[in-house]
């Protein structure tokens, strides 16, 4: 039996668009996790947010909202909220690497300072009307530090643990912290869902029998790149040429609707870089679909790819050497 797999919450690619026509296309994503809105003083929900979280973005999948801030109050006006439209979970950003979020405390900000971390979950666990799972990093400078980390989550009902095992100062380099995680699934008994580096459906596979005890696997660059992965992990359909040419064909007309060319072409772009990994020998096209910045000049590229070259073996996400 298979684990269930998440979608992965990327900012700036896995929009309300991408979860709908994704969730039309291809099966096997039991929960697809918004990227974060982010709660300010003003507590009220931006046109961008409601563009994210309204129900009916999210309608006919199982969607779960992210909040991003260290401000309990403010963390708990959008549970509130959100549970008002209706959802039954949300997930808080203990995980974001970028400097302008963890300047403020903020996303792996959260780590640096375990006794405030403590007082903000206090509060939150205490009041949510909802469902809290955190996704987290392993520490903001050490790796060191998730033993007191996990201690720390182990005190609260939470309802999932999602652990990218990776620092905040490792961004996305280098290779995630397995053995952390295995260490994770021998000292707590909060469910432990694994994040990082499962770009494909094989990597899942060996994943899940090299540690067992898993709740479910999240995968989010693996995902974008090979939209199949998770009904072919599940035993379904892997990836073909057709489905994903029609996937990307649909996924802009569906951004074209809603956006000007040059913006849907943007959003394309973004897809792509990681899309154009699944095939051999296609840096050269994937450099004129990373340069086009116009609708003609992408169509070309993308069917230049699809025309010209071959999906891999396992097809999935290659990062960066
Ligand atoms: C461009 C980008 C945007 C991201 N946005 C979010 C976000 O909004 N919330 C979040 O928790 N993680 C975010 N992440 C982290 C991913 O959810 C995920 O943890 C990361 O890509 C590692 O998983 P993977 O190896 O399966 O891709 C983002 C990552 C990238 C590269």
């Amino acid at each position: 039996m298979s684990l269930p797999i998440y979608a992965a919450p990327l900012e700036g690619v896995t929009d309300a668009v991408f979860r709908r026509v994704h969730s039309a296309h291809f099966s096997g994503v039991a929960k697809y996790f918004i990227p974060f809105i982010s709660p300010t003083q003003n507590l009220c929900l931006t046109s961008r947010d409601l563009s994210a979280v309204a129900p009916e973005q999210n309608a006919g999948l199982y969607a779960v909202p992210q909040v991003l801030t260290r401000n309990a109050d403010h963390f708990l006006w959008a549970a509130r909220t959100l549970f008002d439209l209706g959802y039954g979970e949300i997930n808080l950003n203990a995980g974001c690497p970028s400097g302008t979020v963890t300047a403020k405390g903020k996303g792996a900000g959260m780590l640096a300072g375990v006794s405030t971390l403590a007082f903000f979950l206090d509060d939150i666990y205490a009041k949510a009307p909802l469902k809290v799972s955190i996704k987290t990093r392993i520490g903001y400078t050490s790796t060191e530090e998730f033993g007191r980390i996990l201690e720390l989550y182990g005190r609260y009902p939470v309802h999932e643990l999602i652990i990218h095992p990776r620092t905040r100062g490792e961004f996305y380099k280098g290779k995630p912290h397995r053995d952390i995680y295995a260490q994770a699934l021998k000292d707590t008994s909060l469910p432990l869902v694994y994040n990082g580096d499962l770009f494909t459906a094989s990597d899942c596979r060996a994943f899940e029998t090299a540690f067992p005890g898993t709740r479910a696997l999240m995968t989010g660059r693996g995902l974008i790149a090979n939209p199949a992965l998770a009904q072919e992990y599940e035993g379904a359909e892997p990836l073909s040429r057709e489905a994903l040419r029609a996937f990307v064909e649909d996924l802009l007309r569906a951004y074209l609707e809603r956006y000007p060319a040059h913006v849907a072409v943007g959003r394309m772009r973004e897809v792509m870089k990681h899309v154009t990994c699944c095939f051999e020998d296609a840096s050269k096209v994937a450099k004129a679909i990373r340069k086009a910045d116009k609708l003609p000049a992408y169509t070309d590229a993308v069917a230049r790819l699809f025309d010209s070259c071959v999906l891999r073996a396992q097809p999935g996400f290659v990062p960066e050497a």
